[in-house]
């Protein structure tokens, strides 16, 4: 595909978005034509499956029925709107893929649903494509968490369902995306969360225009 396809990843309060808007402004001010987005809910199915998954009581889906709505978001994402673009040569950023789908689903519930049954999905729902380029942003849960609980005072509508799963869950997805990214260096790269916002932008920029001549 003629565009660039960038996937931001994380536990929870990483300031992933904070980031993408960033590395948004920068490539367009370069003259890119670039798409932010995000998963779930970067269209108009995916919105109403998002609320679904990120509102209410935390044992109202159980992990399995989870790993399906992620994948029927995910492929709506693609097929309306991540595939078109890249056909374009639209350099596409998007908050979250399926790595957040084998972080959250398999690693954070401790493995109730295994990797093969996510790769399986994954088969289905995207085929062969991936990302040409993952950035994982890596930071203690209870930091993160803090961060998303103060973000969500200032919101109608709380999406906290989440963050209030126990601290064990969080550390292990965070290990998840670990090794995640040990398991292919070649796309994934991971920062520490804890650096400055503008530090951050910084090693981000670099690590596209290194990869990617922006
Ligand atoms: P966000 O808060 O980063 O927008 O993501 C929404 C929530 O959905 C967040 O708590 C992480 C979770 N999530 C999964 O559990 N599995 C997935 O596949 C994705 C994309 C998100």
């Amino acid at each position: 595909m003629a565009g660039n396809f960038i996937t931001f990843e994380g536990g929870e309060g990483t300031g992933k978005s904070t980031q993408i808007r960033l590395l948004y402004q920068y490539l367009k001010q370069k003259g890119k034509d670039v798409l932010a987005t995000k998963e779930p809910g970067g269209t108009e199915i995916g919105a109403e499956i998002r609320r679904m998954l990120v509102c209410g009581d935390k044992d109202k889906l159980d992990a399995v029925a989870e790993a399906l709505l992620y994948f029927v978001d995910r492929r709506v994402h693609l097929v309306q709107k991540i595939w078109p673009a890249l056909d374009k040569g639209t350099w596409v950023l998007s908050d979250r893929f399926a790595d957040s789908t084998f972080a959250y689903q398999c690693y954070g519930y401790d493995g109730r649903v295994s990797k093969e049954m996510l790769a399986c999905l994954y088969q289905i729902a995207v085929g062969d494509f991936e990302p040409d380029l993952t950035i994982i942003l890596d930071l203690d849960p209870e930091i993160g968490l803090a961060r998303s609980y103060a973000k969500a005072e200032n919101m109608s509508v709380k999406e906290l369902r989440f963050e209030s799963r126990e601290l064990e869950f969080h550390q292990n997805l965070r290990r998840g995306f670990l090794e995640i990214a040990a398991a292919a260096p070649q796309r994934c790269v991971v920062l520490d969360a804890n650096k400055s916002v503008e530090v951050l932008h910084r090693d981000i920029v670099k690590i596209v225009d290194e990869r990617f001549g922006a």
